[in-house]
């Protein structure tokens, strides 16, 4: 049996009011344990293609041509229920801007637990514990206190955590990260990252991150697409695209991204994740 836990072929998404193609002849693979990149300028599908993949594209794009299989499952005949049994339990996903997807008036430790209750049909004190070990595991450090708080007391890098906390708390194997960390400050998002990698690890999960950020895709990822008006221009390793890349925006991609400082980003990286060290060997 094959060890791709997502494949995408010849994806086509359509603006089905315009009739413009936004997206097409998309393939992407992403193997158990591995992290896939996918980076290209503002515009060129990257959100689009995921949100296809999540069963959660705006109601004027459709999907026109191709298919998509979540753990050798085809999701292009799901049904809303299948949608449901899936999203959360198999596929998750993070994206900016945290604070729009918590309820402002909802402490952080219910709305995570009511995910529990309902998807698990854990008790409330099952639900409480599992929460709480959950924000544990993300390494918010004060469980207790962050469950009674509400978003406008947390930064934006805890609002973050608490996230990624909700969107592992069903056990999926894949976890998708749609430009997660890009409203963060640079130690912050560092941190955020280091997280990702070691719940890859101890989670066993498949990661997707999405990022402007070449840096990102550096150290995070085994694989890397590049896409530019709704195409995947590029793929390979991590290491063939950001090394030797054969395409000429690609190659402008990365010379941008020296002018503005791709070494000084790696010197902060590693100061804040020094200690963490490890968990890239
Ligand atoms: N809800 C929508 N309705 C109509 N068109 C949309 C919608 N969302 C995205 N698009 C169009 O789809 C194309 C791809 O957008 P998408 O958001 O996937 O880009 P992106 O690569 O994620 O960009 P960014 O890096 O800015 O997040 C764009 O042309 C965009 O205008
Ligand atoms: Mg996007």
């Amino acid at each position: 049996m094959s060890d791709s836990v997502l494949t995408v072929r010849d994806l086509e998404i359509t603006n089905t009011v315009t009739g413009a193609p936004l997206v097409h002849r998309v393939d992407l693979d992403l193997r158990r344990g591995q992290v896939l990149g996918i980076v290209g300028e503002s515009g060129s599908g990257k959100t689009i293609t995921i949100r296809a993949v999540l069963g959660i594209l705006p109601h004027v794009l459709e999907i026109t041509r191709g298919s998509i299989e979540i753990l050798g499952r085809a999701t292009t005949s799901f049904s809303a229920q299948d949608w449901i049994d899936t999203r959360g339990t198999v596929i998750s996903a993070v994206f900016q801007d945290p604070g729009s997807y918590l309820n402002p008036s909802i402490r952080m430790g219910k709305q995570v637990q009511e995910v529990l209750r309902v998807k698990k049909g854990l008790s409330r004190a099952e639900a409480r514990a599992e929460t709480l070990r959950l924000f544990e595991a993300v390494h918010l450090r004060d469980p207790e206190l962050v469950y009674q708080q509400y978003t406008h007391e947390l930064s934006g890098g805890m609002l973050q955590r608490v996230l990624i906390a909700a969107a592992i708390a069903l056990g999926p194997e894949v976890l998708i990260a749609d430009e997660a960390t890009t409203a963060l400050d640079v130690t912050v998002q560092a941190e955020i990252l280091d997280l990702l990698v070691e719940l890859k690890e101890r989670e066993g999960l498949s990661l997707v991150v999405i990022s402007h950020d070449l840096a990102v895709v550096a150290q995070l990822c085994d694989d890397v697409l590049v896409m530019r008006d709704g195409e995947v221009i590029e793929h390979g390793t991590a290491e063939a695209v950001l090394r030797s890349p054969q395409h000429e925006y690609t190659q402008l991609l990365i010379a941008e991204h020296e002018r503005y400082g791709l070494d000084y980003f790696f010197a902060k990286h590693a100061l804040a994740s020094s200690r963490k060290v490890a968990t890239y060997a």
